[in-house]
């Protein structure tokens, strides 16, 4: 891995495919767009754990990565996708070759939707989670499961994100026969109706949203 960041930006950024999912990156002034969001939360929380679902190439799970390991404690990335969009995630061994190539040996995938792999020993394992990042299935219903998987093992000054959370499209990204229409937004109305949490929308490449306890434990 390039020690340099700006070096090891511009490697990522290479990679047509980690430009898209509306994650607001750029490319000729070498820029993370929203990443640098996720790589700065990390490095200021500088959590043990944190947690990625779903992501079409990785974009989210290697700049979590990326910032865990300047954070230089043994950080660990757990990255669930099953692979439904193609068969990028599917072989292990590819999957982690991959991850090397840019650098990244703190990066655990699970070929998993999150109802499986909380059901797997390696959930039982997970605790103390500073970040969770929900870009799976964009459902009310899967984002609502998502969050509530997680939430009993977040850490005190936790933080969970979530893409595509701020308006409702159609997608098609599973194929013409498998469109369905983004409804995370709704379940976002519902954590703002919550006064025990703060919520912030970022719009910003395809939307995110922040949510974290409204006590602070400073
Ligand atoms: C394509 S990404 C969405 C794009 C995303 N904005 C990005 O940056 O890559 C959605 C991913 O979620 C995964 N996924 C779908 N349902 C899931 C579930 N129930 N649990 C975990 N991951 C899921 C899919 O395999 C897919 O790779």
């Amino acid at each position: 891995m390039p020690d340099d960041l700006n070096s090891w930006i511009s490697a990522l950024l290479g990679d047509a495919e980690l430009m898209k999912m509306g994650h607001a990156q750029g490319g000729a002034d070498t820029n993370l767009g929203l990443g640098w969001l996720y790589y700065g939360l990390a490095r200021i929380l500088h959590p043990a754990t944190v947690v990625v679902i779903g992501s079409y190439r990785g974009f989210v799970p290697m700049v979590f990565g990326r910032a865990l390991a300047d954070n230089g404690d043994g950080g660990q990335v757990h990255f669930l996708d099953p692979s439904m969009v193609d068969d990028f995630w599917k072989d292990e061994a590819r999957v982690e070759a991959y991850f090397v190539s840019h650098g990244l040996r703190n990066i655990r995938h699970y070929l998993a939707t999150t109802q499986q792999f909380i059901a797997a020993s390696a959930f039982g394992e997970l605790q103390s989670i500073g970040i969770v990042f929900i870009d799976g299935y964009h459902t009310e219903e899967q984002a609502r499961f998502d969050y509530e998987a997680f939430h009993g093992r977040l850490s005190s000054n936790a933080i969970v994100l979530l893409h595509d959370s701020m308006r409702e499209r159609t997608s098609r990204i599973y194929g013409e026969d498998r469109a369905y229409v983004h409804t995370v937004k709704r379940f976002v109305d519902t954590l703002k109706r919550n006064p025990g949490l703060q919520v912030l929308d970022l719009p910003f490449g395809d939307g995110l949203t922040l949510v974290r306890s409204a006590t602070l434990f400073v």
